[in-house]
């Protein structure tokens, strides 16, 4: 790669557009990737719960909008994406390798409000959506906070546990742990365990955000969520990733600008 590729960066939003080297890019479970990139800035500036939008390909043969991805973990300088291959874009990243580099735009949207009055997290994930949860784990356990990660999957092909904290898991088929759905494994949990003050952070399908927001009402539970809708800019230009909102101000929020992170009290899912 030219020098001068790698040295360009730009400021947009707030947010650095780099050509960042990748280290590498491995199969960690069925078509679920695990990329790592090097970029001191990111790595430097992250908080858990924000996402990098990445330009699959630099030449014709990848989608022309850049795609967005949680930042997953940081390790020193290196910043790692765990994302599942189903389209053009994902299936271009999951083939690079090391000495290539990837055009990223940086962090970007809200941070987790971590460091609030809470004693036990409970991080909620379905499939993919827990990306984000090893970059949050290593944050709670700097602060103290007892941490219970539930993990819901169709079976047992795609489960990632790396870098998380007492897991607990459910799988539609039953093929490993809780036969159900996660949100079904973590309702007894809420009631049984003394676990004092709670909080819900959460990622994956619309339909089980809804059902936790549900239930983190029920039992008066503060409940954050990521939000993965389709996005374009990624920093608030486009208008093209509305969420609606509760309450009597602004009718719509941006995922991208707003988000991706949301209390579910303010948003309809
Ligand atoms: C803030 C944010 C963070 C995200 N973080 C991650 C992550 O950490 N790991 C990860 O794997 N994915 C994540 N996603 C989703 C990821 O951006 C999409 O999977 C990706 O854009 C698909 O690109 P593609 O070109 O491969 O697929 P496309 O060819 O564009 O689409 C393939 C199929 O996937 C569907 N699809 C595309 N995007 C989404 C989406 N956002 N939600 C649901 N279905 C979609 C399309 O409708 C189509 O059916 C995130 C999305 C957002 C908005
Ligand atoms: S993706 Fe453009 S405004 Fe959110």
């Amino acid at each position: 790669m030219e020098e001068s590729k790698t040295k360009r960066k730009t400021v947009m939003s707030g947010a650095m557009q780099q050509f960042c080297d990748v280290q590498s890019c491995v199969e960690v479970s069925a078509k679920t990737f695990l990329l790592r990139f090097i970029s001191p800035e990111i790595a430097a500036s992250a908080q858990p719960g924000q996402f990098v939008n990445v330009l699959a390909a630099e030449t014709g043969e990848g989608p022309l909008l850049r795609r967005p991805f949680s930042i997953s973990r940081i390790d020193g300088d290196i910043v790692e994406l765990l994302f599942h291959a189903i389209g053009k874009g994902t299936i271009l990243l999951s083939r690079k390798r090391n000495g290539e580099s990837i055009d990223v735009l940086g962090p970007l949207g809200q941070p987790f409000r971590i460091d609030t009055d809470y004693n036990t997290a409970l991080i909620i994930a379905g499939g993919i959506g827990v990306a984000p949860f090893p970059f949050l784990t290593s944050s709670l356990q700097n602060l103290g906070k007892r941490l219970e990660t539930f993990l819901g999957y169709r079976n047992d092909k795609q489960i990632v546990t790396s870098h998380l904290k007492n897991v607990h898991i459910a799988t539609d088929d039953g093929s490993k742990g809780f036969h159900g759905n996660v949100v079904q494994l973590v309702e007894p949990f809420i009631d049984q365990k003394d676990l004092g003050k709670v909080k819900i952070f959460a990622c994956g399908p619309t339909v089980m955000l809804k059902a936790l927001s549900e239930l983190a009402k029920r039992n008066n539970i503060c409940c954050e969520v990521s939000l993965e809708g389709h996005m374009a800019c990624g920093v608030g230009l486009c208008q093209g990733c509305p969420v609606e909102r509760t309450g009597d101000g602004a009718k719509y929020a941006l995922v991208c600008k707003d988000g991706p992170i949301f209390l579910t009290t303010d948003v309809i899912l």
